[in-house]
């Protein structure tokens, strides 16, 4: 096995055995965080990460993992460089790969961002890191994976995880956390159900694509558009909101799309998860959710500050996944 200079935009492109070498790797350099100890494996490297959008959890675990590898990341965001003047994406993914040694984006525009990241991957001779686009999350999907093993066990097989589509106002959040845990969790052996009201689907090829690793996994994938149904016996819930670009798949960049977008989130504000609902679900069952929360709207405050609530463990398992991927694939840490 061989990380250094591999790309992340997607974790169907690495193995089931590489992505157990990140989930060791990530505990590992958890322990010696917690043990104060020092973990410089990337001295005086430099990563470039390039925000299209707002973040917390993404910027921030990649800037603290950089400085706690000994690194160093630029916090840049396109209007601060030249792409907001259109410089392509091959001399900006060829001049960065001359100054340092890992790009990671962010571009979550819909039919825009995956293609962008990859056109840059396609030039750069560094790795590049997918940080959100409008298809997959890896950064996201490889925290919840660690998170769920921590609280459930390494032998996730037979987990029932339940992934809901829930009402939220704040703006119309992209596909890519639901799409990357239905590709990711049944590889594990996770029995997957998904529930969203049929204005709100995912996109077909990621569904047909889940349902193939489930099959090949030996685990289940439903769909249903019922979150009551869904949720019965549940081990895990994510209640959780995304747009509903994939209904109308042609992102068009108009108030008219908005507006039926809008039109449509309207008719599903009881798409709530509360104790009512929740009770539905397995007695010790756990509440996951990538954060930010549309707090009141997908979920009761009531609920995600509950013992059930496992929301904080999983945003902290952003930095220790970050930092066993970055030592990786940037050449600091060689699996052993
Ligand atoms: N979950 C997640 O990616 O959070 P941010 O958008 O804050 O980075």
């Amino acid at each position: 096995m061989n990380f250094a200079g591999k790309h992340l935009i997607t974790f169907d492109d690495w193995t089931k055995e590489e992505i157990e070498v990140v989930l060791k790797t990530a505990a590992v350099l958890k322990q010696k965080r917690y043990n104060r100890e020092r973990t410089d494996y990337l001295l005086r490297q430099t990563l470039f990460m390039i925000f299209f959008e707002q973040s917390t959890r993404t910027r921030n675990s990649m800037e603290a993992a950089m400085t706690q590898l000994g690194g160093h990341a630029h916090d840049l965001t396109a209007d601060k460089m030249q792409i907001a003047h259109g410089e392509s994406p091959k001399d900006t993914a060829i001049v960065l790969s001359r100054m340092g040694e890992a790009i990671a984006i962010r571009n979550c525009f819909y039919n825009i961002g995956n293609k962008y990241i990859n056109e840059i991957a396609k030039y750069a001779t560094i790795p590049v890191i997918s940080m959100q686009d409008d298809i997959y999350h890896p950064l996201q999907v490889i925290a919840d994976l660690m998170t769920i093993r921590e609280h459930f066990g390494e032998d996730t097989r037979g987990l029932k995880v339940v992934i809901s589509w829930a009402y939220a106002t704040s703006h119309a959040k992209p596909l890519s956390v639901p799409q990357s845990q239905i590709l990711m969790f049944p590889r594990f052996g996770m029995d997957v159900v998904v529930a969203h009201p049929p204005e709100f689907p995912l996109q077909k090829e990621i569904v047909d694509r889940a349902k193939k690793h489930a099959a090949e996994n030996g685990a289940k994938i439903e769909f249903t558009d019922s979150m009551e149904d869904a949720l019965v016996d549940a081990d895990i819930v994510f209640p959780k909101n995304w747009g509903g670009f994939a209904y109308f798949d042609q992102f068009v960049d108009d108030e008219e799309y908005f507006a039926q977008m809008r039109a449509n989130l309207e008719k599903y504000r009881h798409w709530r998860l509360d104790h009512k609902k929740f009770s539905a679900a397995k007695p010790d069952a756990k509440i996951m959710h990538a954060l930010p929360a549309d707090r009141g709207k997908e979920i009761t405050d009531e609920l995600l500050d509950s013992e059930h609530s496992i929301i904080y463990d999983e945003a902290e398992n952003r930095l220790h996944t970050a930092k066993a991927i970055l030592a990786l694939t940037m050449g600091g840490i060689s699996p052993e």
